[in-house]
């Protein structure tokens, strides 16, 4: 049974580790996150974009595929599945779909109209059991359409979002989706802090999750993040996997057609990756 966050992420600040959120597309990402997630013992969020969740139909498919899933593999881990980055209309879709978690990115709004929308929200998700994830300042870079300019959040905003009873924050701390230039300055663990202190027990929220160093990963944690965003990295294991299976000739030098077998290494790569990340989160056993 799909389960929200908030308890997943309470226990995860309170032990000082993260719960990975990893985004889906398909059936064969879904299933290499489940069933890494059982044999590692670790609770684990899935996460939808809107161009997923359109990709795969729906979100109403997404929920069904997802369910039945669970039942017949026998996950019995706690299992979020959550709106990753959503709208005002698409966190709507999700709730009525059922989606076990939202986030409803506002971050591009005026503050006071993140806060009533947020506001508004909060109440129906938690009316219907959901649990709601909400973002201050910006992540940089661009994400299935979803453009970040990157600014920081402002303490104070986050204190307003989160007072409005939110079940956790994301903020922008300098942190990009997609791959880090080479130029980033890393995560800015000022602001980091001035966020922990302004937003209390709140657990907190790290996109781009993809190619941040392992130090910084860890310092992040100890500051309250709760819940670390991956997706990129996943997808570019699924790539090299199958690109290099291909170029092999292991695909019968060419001739291979069966589906099951083309996508095997790209869904076996996808459970290494978060199985690392697991690891690194420090989420295993922990379900
Ligand atoms: O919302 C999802 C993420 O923040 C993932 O970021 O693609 O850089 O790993 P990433
Ligand atoms: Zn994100």
């Amino acid at each position: 049974m799909l389960v929200a966050a908030k308890e997943m992420l309470e226990k995860a600040r309170e032990g000082k580790y993260a719960v990975g959120q990893f985004n889906i597309n398909n059936l064969e990402w879904t299933k290499s996150v489940l069933l890494t997630a059982q044999e590692l013992q670790s609770p684990v969020i899935l996460g939808v974009s809107e161009g997923a969740g359109k990709y795969m139909t729906g979100f109403k498919t997404v929920a069904a595929m997802v369910e039945a899933m669970m039942e017949e593999l026998n996950i019995t881990v706690p299992v979020a599945l959550h709106l990753d980055h959503g709208t005002y209309d698409g966190c709507y879709k999700c709730i009525k779909a059922g989606f076990s978690s939202i986030m409803f990115d506002g971050s591009h709004y005026p503050i006071e109209e993140n806060i009533e929308k947020t506001r508004e929200l909060v109440k129906i998700a938690h009316a219907m059991g959901l649990s709601l994830e909400a973002e201050v300042g910006s992540i940089g870079g661009e994400e299935d359409g979803v453009v970040g300019a990157g600014e920081c959040a402002d303490p104070a905003e986050c204190k307003a979002i989160a007072d409005l009873g939110i079940d956790f924050l994301a903020a922008g701390i300098g942190n990009i989706h997609g791959k880090y230039p080479a130029n980033w300055q890393g995560l800015n663990f000022d602001v980091l802090a001035k966020v922990k202190d302004a937003v209390g027990d709140m657990p907190l929220v790290l996109h781009g999750g993809t190619g941040i160093p392992e130090d910084m990963i860890k310092k992040a944690i100890s500051l309250g993040v709760a819940k670390i965003n991956v997706n990129t990295e996943c997808q570019t294991s699924f790539a090299d996997a199958t690109r290099a299976y291909i170029e092999a000739g292991k695909d019968q030098q060419g001739k291979g057609f069966d589906p099951r077998k083309l996508l095997a290494p790209g869904a076996e790569a996808i459970k290494a990756t978060v199985k690392e990340k697991m690891e690194l989160f420090g989420s295993v056993g922990k379900a």
